[in-house]
């Protein structure tokens, strides 16, 4: 499973690639808008420094617009993908800008027919938000595995994306159900390096080192 983040903070998009595991940048108009900087500088920034896919989401609501600004962003960069909202207007968009080579990612996805629509529009990617299914008292997961059992009863090839991430436990699931892509934020991505077990075995080598003759180091 690809890891990326969701985010639209450069340092923690650095921090993540020294760490060898990031795979891809998602972002929203509220992520961005958090950094409090120029758009087409922090997105230049990003672009810069990531090598795989990086969304970037259009904002106007009908396929005109969203097909505008599609090819906005697109001449951002070569890695740049479409994010577009899961709405009649939003999937129009989706089959111009693809025919076009430009690839899209349907956001804003909360039930697996919708993600079975934005496939059919011929999107690359479909992003599935889970945590805010589960702040609804809905099960996220749920919607995930549903996802992947359509797209593998018809063998599609749209990416799916495991969005709106909470907590490792939602990264774990996502692996466990064979999702293609997980995106959370940059919190999440730390927490999984972590276990108490690990840090105390650390702990004891260390003692027990200490008591090591001759130590090279
Ligand atoms: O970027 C899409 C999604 O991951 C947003 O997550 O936490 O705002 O529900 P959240």
């Amino acid at each position: 499973m690809k890891f990326f983040l969701d985010t639209a903070d450069v340092e923690q998009i650095k921090r993540a690639l020294e760490w060898g595991i990031l795979d891809g940048v998602t972002t929203n108009p509220t992520l961005i808008s958090k950094t409090g900087r120029p758009f087409k500088e922090v997105v230049k920034e990003i672009l810069e420094i990531v090598d795989g896919p990086v969304s970037l989401e259009t904002v106007s609501l009908d396929a005109k617009g969203m097909i505008e600004e599609g090819r906005t962003l697109a001449k951002m960069g070569d890695n740049v993908v479409v994010k577009i909202p899961m709405t009649p207007e939003g999937m129009k968009a989706v089959r111009v800008l693809e025919a076009e080579g430009i690839p899209t990612n349907v956001t804003l996805v909360f039930s697996p027919v919708q993600a079975l629509i934005a496939a059919k529009a011929g999107a690359s990617y479909v992003s599935p938000f889970v945590g805010r299914v589960d702040d609804v008292s809905g099960e996220g997961m749920k919607l995930i595995r549903e996802v992947k059992e359509i797209f593998m009863n018809y063998e599609i090839d749209t990416e799916i994306i495991v969005a709106s991430v909470r907590h490792p436990m939602h990264v774990l699931e996502a692996a466990l159900i064979g999702a293609d892509i997980c995106t959370m934020p940059f919190a999440v991505m730390e927490k999984l390096f972590k276990h108490p077990l690990t840090d105390k075995g650390i702990e004891l080598f260390l003692k027990d080192w200490e008591k090591v003759p001759d130590r090279p180091f």
